[in-house]
């Protein structure tokens, strides 16, 4: 059988564009809870891209960076959201927005990417792995008693 990649657009997301997909990334249902956080992203200069294949709007990511290019600490976490509707993953959809994030970033001279994400989910992980992402730091408890959030580094240099 023949597999045809999918043609995917790329394009900075306005609010509307966002939620539902943001809902997705963030795992919390109240919808007002997820407008508060984009506020708060927005507020402090994340900038979100959404992937679109044939006219839909199938995954999104948030990227931030430090204006002075100085931040070499692990807070904030630069790559803020990712997610991808079901239907469309193992697609490229996420490798196609995380490459657009990051040629982002290279264009402020930082020379680190970081983010945190489930370090429960292995699927999640080896995305982030095939990527080039790297282990940074393994913090317990922190999305709920047992679980584990894993700290990623992206060496851009
Ligand atoms: C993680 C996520 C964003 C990946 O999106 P995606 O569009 O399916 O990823 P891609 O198709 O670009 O995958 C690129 C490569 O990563 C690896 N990969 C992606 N998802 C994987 C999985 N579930 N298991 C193993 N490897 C995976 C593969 O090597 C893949 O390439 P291949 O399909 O040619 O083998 C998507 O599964 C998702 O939205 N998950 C739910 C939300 C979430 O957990 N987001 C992370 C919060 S920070």
């Amino acid at each position: 059988m023949e597999t045809i990649a999918p043609v995917i657009e790329l394009y900075p997301g306005d609010d509307g564009d966002l939620l539902e997909l943001l809902q997705m990334s963030m795992g919390i249902e109240s919808m007002e809870g997820v407008k508060h956080l984009l506020a708060v992203e927005r507020t402090r200069g994340t900038r979100y891209y959404v992937a679109r294949v044939a006219g839909q709007i199938v995954g999104l990511i948030g990227v931030w960076f430090d204006p002075t290019g100085r931040v070499t600490e692990l807070e904030p976490p630069q790559i803020i959201d990712m997610a991808v509707l079901p239907a469309y993953r193992r697609q490229g959809v996420a490798r196609a927005l995380m490459a657009r994030a990051v040629a982002e970033v290279r264009t402020t001279g930082c020379p680190t990417l970081w983010l945190y994400t489930s370090g429960d989910e292995i699927g999640v992980l080896t995305f982030y792995y095939k990527l080039g992402y790297r282990l940074a730091a393994v913090v317990p408890d922190w999305f709920g008693p047992g679980s584990r959030k894993a700290i990623l580094r992206l060496d851009l240099s």
